[in-house]
């Protein structure tokens, strides 16, 4: 019997991949390097399945010219595929949920730490040369116990961060989702953004959360509160942020996520001291990475086997 083929467009943890190739024919990208569309194209053709990351482009025209039945996208978030079409040609999409959740939580919770208690700035004085001694007024930041972490996006990400917040001391709002602890206090944006010390964002880019964050938001933040987005570029206006730093509107920002695909950050951004920069690596842990992948090569396998995949979008 011939085996159903599955293209994979990056190499992911090989016991992840053995798994898949002991019930499937897999093609694999073997370099670490994105696809072009061509050679996505290509490699996609007459494939059952897809393992995907974020960086590739699954519209339907890849739907249509490759046939493929199942897209197992190697990512919590999924606006890299057009799920509308992929529904139309009745084609499953599935994503790997739970299993980064903590893993981003930390990435979050740290960059609230090097905001706030300018790390990142710190760590360029030591290297540059400028560290004389201790003195009482360097590098002086702000206490994150007792502050208002703002969550917006109480789902699974958000939910961790509100619990390491909790932990240490500071008081947890949110607006949209679902709180796992009574502790944490529901309000409208507007309230959230002109009460939060720390404005976290933990939501899917969808259309109702493009430029979310714009000027007008920003306005409603005070001017000794930092902006922390680890969930997608495009949620913030990039030009009203740097705006914002610029003027001292607000106090600082970090990112790990930046709009446009391939994401490339603001080179404006490189020349504020209060704003800390990461390449979006949310995720990026040894342990999640694998986890991931065994995520999406179960999805595919249930698809295999003709069953519901269990992470469907
Ligand atoms: C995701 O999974 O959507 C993250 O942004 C990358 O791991």
């Amino acid at each position: 019997m011939t085996m159903r083929r599955v293209f994979v467009s990056w190499p992911l943890h090989d016991a992840a991949l053995a798994r898949l190739a002991s019930r499937c024919d897999v093609a694999m990208n073997p370099d670490e390097r994105v696809l072009r569309a061509d050679e996505l194209r290509a490699g996609a053709a007459g494939a059952f399945g897809l393992l995907t990351t974020l960086r590739d482009v699954v519209d339907d025209g890849l739907l249509a010219s490759s046939g493929a039945r199942v897209v197992a996208n190697c990512a919590v978030g999924f606006d890299n595929i057009d799920v509308a079409a992929a529904r139309a040609r009745q084609v499953w999409v599935t994503n790997t949920p739970g299993v980064l959740t903590e893993t981003t939580a930390d990435l979050a919770f740290g960059l609230i730490f090097a905001l706030l208690r300018r790390i990142a700035e710190g760590d360029r004085l030591v290297r540059a040369g400028r560290f004389e001694g201790w003195h009482p007024g360097m590098l002086l930041g702000r206490d994150v116990f007792g502050k208002t972490l703002g969550v917006v996006g109480m789902g699974r990400i958000g939910n961790a961060v509100a619990r390491r917040a909790l932990a240490c001391g500071m008081q947890v709002r949110y607006h949209r989702g679902r709180p796992e602890d009574t502790a944490c206090v529901s309000c409208g944006l507007d309230d959230l953004l002109g009460t939060a010390d720390v404005v976290s964002l933990h939501l899917p880019l969808s259309p109702g959360s493009v430029g979310l964050i714009g000027a007008p938001e920003l306005a409603r933040m005070k001017p000794t509160a930092y902006l922390v987005n680890t969930a997608r570029g495009a949620i913030v206006d990039t030009d009203a942020l740097i705006e914002a730093l610029q003027a001292g509107r607000i106090a600082g920002a970090a990112l790990d996520v930046y709009p446009g695909s391939p994401e490339r950050p603001d080179p404006r951004l490189f020349t504020l001291d209060n704003v800390v920069l990461t390449p979006h690596i949310g995720s990026a842990s040894h342990e999640t990475r694998r986890a991931m992948a065994d995520r999406a090569v179960d999805n595919l396998l249930a698809a295999l086997a003709g069953e519901r995949p269990p992470n469907l979008v």
